[in-house]
C-alpha cells in the first residue's frame, strides 16, 4: 500500500428530490461519517464531501407534477437534507450542491475538455418525442407497461416494481407522461462515452489494482459485492453509453450542437464531488488538486450497492480520461437495509425518515447510529425493526456502556470526592484487565481501517462489557468496607476504561462521547490520579414500549396499503367539472337476449327513468340472460350511440372487473328509484 498523505473520501450525493431515510444512512453516510471520524482522530488530512444531486428528470417531473419548479424542489429538499446531516451528526466538511455556479462550471469545463480531447462520440438515434408539446422525452417521461415483470407505470428508465433497469422504448405500450399520449420516434444527437474502448484497463485495474503496471490499490481489500458487480458489466461487455439529455434542466451542453441538451445526471454528478472539493478549499485556505491529482492522496466512496457501476467503471473512465486525476483507491458500497419485514419503498411510503426519527427522539442521534451500525448491510442486506431498536438501545446501550460509566462516576464521587484515586499494585486481574482493552484498542484500529464497521463497534462494545464485568466481579461497594486501598486501585482501573471508552467510541457516538469527556473532564488518552471528575450524568434513556409502538403505527398508518398489487395504477387526476359531465343512473333490466351475431354479447333494454332504451353489453360470458331480468345496475346515460355488431347501443352497463377479468353489475346496495343520478 502506497504512503497515505491525504484522504479525499465522498458520500454519494443524494437526490434532491426527496428526504433521506435510514436506508440512505446505513447504507452510505454514517459509515462514511465513522470512517472520517477515525482518520481525524489520528490526526489525518482529510476533505469529507458531499452535497445536493439536483439534477435529473426525476426532479423535473416532480416539478410538473406539483405545479412549481425544479429549483423549489431542490430548495426545499435541499434543506431538509442538510439540516437532517447535521443533527445527526455527519460532519462533511461540505454540504455542496449541484446547481450552484461553481458546479455548472466545473462540469461543463470537464465535459469541453474531454470533447476536444475526443473522449466522446457523437450519435443520432430515436428518441421519444411528444408532439402535443414538441419535445423529446427523457427516459423518465415515458410510462407503460414493465416487459420483465409486465407490472404497469413502469418509467422508460426503470421498473420501479422490479427493479429491471430499462429504456424507454423497451415499454409495452408506451405513454408521454407529459400528454398522456403514444409518443413518436424522431430523431436526436447525443454524446456517448465509448465505454467499450475502455474493458482494457478497467478489467486489469478492477481485478488487480494495477494501472499501466503501477499498484494502485490492493483489489483484497475491496468489498467482492463490488468488484463482482464490475467485473459481471466488464464480462458482459461495455456499451457506449449516453451522457447527454434533451431535457431543460441541469447542465448545459456547452459544445455546437448542444442547444436545449443537458449533461445527464450521471455524468455531472460526480464531478460534483470535484466542485465541492474545489469550494471546501477556497474557502479553507487549501489547495484542491492535493485532494484530487496528487497520487499519494486516497480517494474513498462510499455508497450503496445501486450505486457500484457508476463509481467503479464510469467515473474512473472520466477521470482516468482528463489525465491528471487519481482513481478510488476504495469503492465500499453497502447493501440494501430491509424494514419491518419489507424492502424500503419511498413510492409506498414505507421508510422512517431521518429528519421525523430526530423530531420524535429529539437529541437520541447516538442512539440510531449505534442501531444502524449493529446492523450495517456491509455484505449482506440487514433489517431494522422498532423492536430490535429498542432492545438494542435498552440492552447495549442502556445496560452495558450506560450502566459502567454510570457506576464509575458514581462511586468515584462517592468514595473519593470526585477525586481520581491514585492506584496501588496491580494484581493479575488487573494486568489482564488493561491488557485485553489495549489488545482490543488495536483490533478496532484495523476493523475500522478495513471498513468493518459493525465488527469495530462490537469490539468497542467489548470494552464496556468488560468494565462492566470487572466491576461485578471485584465488588468495590463490599469491599471499600475491608480493603480500602485495594478499592482505590478498582476504581482508578474502572477510570481508565471510561476514559478509554471515550475514544474508542468517538467514531460511532460522537456526541455521547463528547458528554463523557465533559464528565470525565478529560480530553486526553491519559487520565492522572488526582484529576478532579465532573458530576455523574446519564448517557442513555430506555426507550419506552409507547415510543416504539407509536412509531410502528405511524409506519402501518402512513403507509399507502395496496391490497391488490395487481390493481391498475390511478388514472390522471381530473377535476370535478370534468366529473359532472359524465351522467350515471341507476336502471332496471327489462329484457335480455343473446345478440343473435355475438357470443360475448347480450342486447338488453333497460328503464333509465327517463327512457326504455336498448344497449348492447360484452356481458354474455358472465350471465345467463334470463337471470338478469329485473336486476338494477348502472348505467352511462350520455355515452355517444354507437352500433354494435349492427344493433344500435345507447349508453353502457356499467360492470366491475376482478384480476381475472371475471364482471360483475355494480347495483345500488339497496332498491332505488330508476333514474336515480350516481354522483
Ligand atoms: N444521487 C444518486 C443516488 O442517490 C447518487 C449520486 S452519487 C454521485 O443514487 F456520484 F453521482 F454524486
Ligand atoms: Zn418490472
Amino acid at each position: 500500500m502506497k504512503e497515505a498523505k491525504r484522504y479525499t473520501i465522498t458520500a454519494a450525493l443524494p437526490y434532491a428530490n426527496g428526504p433521506l431515510h435510514l436506508g440512505h444512512i446505513a447504507g452510505c453516510y454514517l459509515p462514511a461519517d465513522i470512517y472520517v471520524r477515525y482518520l481525524k482522530g489520528k490526526g489525518e488530512d482529510v476533505a469529507f464531501i458531499c452535497g445536493s444531486d439536483e439534477h435529473g428528470a426525476a426532479i423535473t417531473l416532480r416539478a410538473k407534477k406539483e405545479n412549481t419548479t425544479p429549483q423549489h424542489i431542490v430548495d426545499t429538499n435541499h434543506e431538509i437534507i442538510k439540516n437532517a446531516f447535521h443533527d445527526f451528526g455527519i460532519q462533511f466538511d461540505i454540504y455542496h450542491r449541484t446547481s450552484s455556479k461553481l458546479h455548472h462550471e466545473t462540469a461543463s469545463q470537464f465535459f469541453k475538455d474531454l470533447n476536444d480531447k475526443g473522449s466522446f462520440i457523437q450519435e443520432t438515434s430515436e428518441q421519444f418525442y411528444d408532439q402535443e408539446h414538441e419535445q423529446f422525452l427523457a427516459d423518465r417521461y415515458v410510462t407503460g407497461t414493465c416487459p420483465k415483470c409486465s407490472s404497469e407505470g413502469a418509467y422508460g428508465d426503470q421498473c420501479e416494481k422490479c427493479g429491471s433497469s430499462l429504456n424507454a422504448t423497451d415499454l409495452i405500450n408506451p405513454k408521454s407522461t407529459l400528454s398522456g399520449k403514444t409518443p413518436v420516434l424522431k430523431e436526436t444527437s447525443h454524446w456517448y462515452l465509448p465505454m467499450n474502448k475502455h474493458e482494457e484497463w478497467l478489467k486489469e485495474w478492477i481485478e488487480t489494482g494495477k494501472l499501466n503496471g503501477v499498484q494502485q490499490h490492493d483489489p483484497n481489500e475491496w468489498r467482492k459485492q463490488v468488484i463482482g458487480q464490475c467485473k459481471s458489466w466488464i464480462d458482459n461487455g461495455l456499451q457506449p453509453r449516453s451522457i447527454t439529455r434533451d431535457l431543460d434542466w441541469g447542465v448545459q451542453v456547452p459544445v455546437e450542437g448542444g442547444e436545449g441538451k443537458v449533461l445527464y445526471v450521471w455524468f455531472d454528478a460526480p464531478i460534483g464531488y470535484i466542485s465541492a472539493t474545489k469550494q471546501w478549499a477556497a474557502d479553507n485556505n487549501k489547495n484542491w488538486e492535493d485532494y484530487w491529482k496528487n497520487d499519494k492522496t486516497e480517494l474513498i466512496h462510499f455508497i450503496g450497492k445501486d450505486n457500484i457501476v457508476f463509481h467503479g467503471i464510469i467515473f474512473p473512465i472520466i477521470l482516468k480520461e482528463q489525465g491528471d486525476y487519481i482513481l478510488p483507491t476504495n469503492v465500499p458500497a453497502n447493501e440494501f437495509l430491509n424494514l419491518e419485514g419489507d424492502k424500503i419503498s419511498t413510492s409506498r411510503n414505507w421508510a422512517v425518515w431521518l429528519h421525523e426519527y430526530l423530531e420524535d427522539f429529539s437529541g437520541r442521534q447516538d442512539e440510531l447510529r449505534y442501531v444502524l451500525t449493529s446492523i450495517a448491510p456491509e455484505t449482506k442486506d440487514s433489517e431494522f425493526t422498532w423492536k430490535d431498536y429498542q432492545a438494542r438501545v435498552n440492552n447495549e446501550l442502556v445496560a452495558i456502556l450506560g450502566n459502567f460509566i454510570n457506576r464509575s462516576v458514581v462511586l468515584t464521587h462517592k468514595y473519593y470526592n470526585g477525586i481520581v484515586p491514585e492506584p496501588g499494585q496491580l494484581n493479575e486481574v488487573d494486568q489482564t484487565a488493561l491488557t485485553i482493552i489495549e489488545t482490543t484498542k488495536s483490533k478496532i484500529d484495523k476493523s475500522l481501517s478495513e471498513f468493518k464497521f459493525r465488527d469495530a463497534q462490537v469490539q468497542a462494545m467489548d470494552i464496556a462489557r468488560l468494565g462492566n464485568k470487572y466491576l461485578a466481579d471485584l465488588e468495590p461497594w463490599k469491599l471499600i468496607k475491608t480493603d480500602e486501598e485495594r478499592v482505590k486501585t478498582i476504581m482508578n482501573i474502572a477510570l481508565q476504561i471510561s476514559n478509554a471508552l471515550s475514544f474508542v467510541f468517538d467514531p460511532f457516538l460522537p456526541k455521547t462521547c463528547n458528554k463523557l469527556r465533559s464528565i470525565l473532564n478529560n480530553n486526553s488518552l491519559e487520565l492522572k490520579a488526582g484529576h478532579q471528575i465532573n458530576a455523574a450524568e446519564l448517557l442513555f434513556q430506555k426507550i419506552e414500549d409507547e415510543a416504539i409502538d407509536a412509531q410502528i403505527e405511524k409506519l402501518k398508518a402512513t403507509t399507502v396499503k395496496q391490497s391488490n398489487p395487481k390493481a391498475k395504477p390511478m388514472k390522471d387526476e381530473i377535476t370535478f367539472d370534468d366529473f359532472t359531465k359524465i351522467d350515471i343512473r341507476t336502471a332496471t333490466i327489462l329484457t335480455a337476449e343473446k345478440h343473435p351475431d355475438a357470443d360475448k354479447l347480450l342486447k338488453l333494454t333497460v328503464d333509465t327513468g327517463i327512457d326504455v332504451r336498448t344497449v348492447v353489453s360484452g356481458i354474455a360470458e358472465h350471465y345467463n340472460p334470463e337471470d338478469i331480468i329485473g336486476k338494477q345496475v348502472s348505467i352511462l346515460m350520455n355515452l355517444a350511440p354507437r352500433k354494435i355488431r349492427g344493433i344500435e347501443s345507447k349508453g353502457m352497463i356499467l360492470m366491475a372487473e376482478n384480476n381475472e377479468g371475471e364482471l360483475s353489475f355494480v347495483s345500488p346496495e339497496k332498491a332505488m328509484a330508476n333514474g336515480g343520478e350516481i354522483r
